[in-house]
């Protein structure tokens, strides 16, 4: 018979959850779900050893455990501190954890070029997210920002190293896909950034997943540069019979035309099925695909403007646990009485 293991309670802004030992606290704020969980930059939970590099889902640990219930002195990146039982972590609840991922951001933002206006990525990059939470209005740094040597990386894939904050996700894809080495980061601090070393084109069956994983416009699809704003796209989901990958990948639509093929992530924007290269840029022909239906945008980002859809449970949404969901007869009647309050003045 098996041995039940045991689990370790864990209390997240002052919820509680139970996991297995060895669960960190950010997977265990995931469990939880909501505004509780971090946000995480370099962590990604479908490639081996990543996160602890960029600091954006640092948390205050209040009680160590319950054997020794001393707070951690130091705010903890949540992505590579593992639950302890009786642990009490602090998020959103925390001042500090809220000072701290301010600093970071500001850190990140130190180098990386505020280009939004012209950048692929702006709607789904998750630095623009953290700054709009967590930045500052202006800088406090005057010095000359980072500049690079531009490397071509090949047709498909368009490498910005300005706008790369090293989180070293694209480095552990490509290791993880495919069997030779495709990239790495060059050089140290300062210097450190994303190379090829000899300018060769990044070619394998499914490097083009480097591009999914990217938190930033760092790299980019070529082939659909400047073709739209992404709020202006519809992603559907659809499938094609493909021997390489599982053949199932999110399509954005302008009108008739694919603009681009990305592969489908979850609600924490982490890729469910790695989709290959002929997926991804060789079938930009709607024939060559089975529609499956209109895409749930699952990210509170600019990403969902112009994609509406009505909450399932608007009750759930709001504090008042009396609140009731309005009818169309109710905001009728509601529009009514505001009109009568106004003629009364
Ligand atoms: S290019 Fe993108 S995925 Fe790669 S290290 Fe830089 S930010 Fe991370
Ligand atoms: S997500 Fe934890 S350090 Fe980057």
């Amino acid at each position: 018979m098996s041995e039940e293991i045991k689990k370790f309670k864990i209390t997240i802004d002052g919820q509680t959850t139970e996991v297995l030992p060895g669960t960190s606290i950010l997977e265990a704020a995931r469990q939880i779900g909501g505004k509780s969980v971090p946000p995480a930059m370099c962590y990604y939970k479908p490639l081996e050893t990543s996160g602890g590099r960029c600091r954006t889902c640092l948390v205050e640990v209040s009680k160590g455990s319950d054997a020794d219930s001393r707070p951690m002195p130091k705010l903890v990146a949540s992505c590579r501190t593992g639950v302890m039982d009786g642990m009490e972590v602090k998020n959103l609840t925390s001042e500090k954890a809220q000072e701290g991922r301010k600093a970071v951001t500001e850190f990140l933002l130190i180098n990386h070029p505020l280009d939004c206006p012209v950048c692929d990525q702006a709607g789904e990059c998750h630095l623009q997210d953290l700054g709009y939470e967590h930045g500052v209005e202006g800088t406090r740094t005057e010095f000359e920002r980072r500049t690079f040597e531009p490397e071509d990386i090949g047709p498909n894939i368009k490498l910005h190293m300005n706008r790369c904050i090293l989180c070293a996700r694209c480095v552990l894809a490509a290791n993880q896909l495919t069997e030779e080495r495709e990239h790495g980061i060059l050089f140290r601090g300062e210097h450190a950034e994303i190379s090829t070393y000899l300018n060769k084109a990044l070619d394998n069956d499914f490097i083009g997943n480097v591009i999914d994983v990217c938190p930033v416009g760092a790299l980019t699809d070529r082939t659909s540069r400047f073709a739209s704003r992404v709020w202006f796209t519809k992603p559907v989901n659809a499938t094609c019979k493909c021997e390489k990958c599982s053949g199932k990948a999110v399509l954005w639509m302008k009108g008739d035309e694919i603009i681009r093929v990305t592969a489908r992530k979850d609600q924490y924007d982490e890729i469910v099925d790695w989709i290959c290269n002929e997926c991804r840029w060789e079938r930009k022909d709607i024939k060559l695909w089975d529609i499956e239906g209109p895409r749930h945008i699952d990210r509170h980002s600019v990403i969902s403007l112009n994609h509406y859809e009505k909450p399932k449970n608007m009750v759930s949404l709001l504090d008042n646990p009396d609140a009731k969901e309005l009818s169309p007869a109710d905001e009728i009647e509601s529009e009514e009485k505001t009109d009568n309050n106004f003629k009364l003045m």
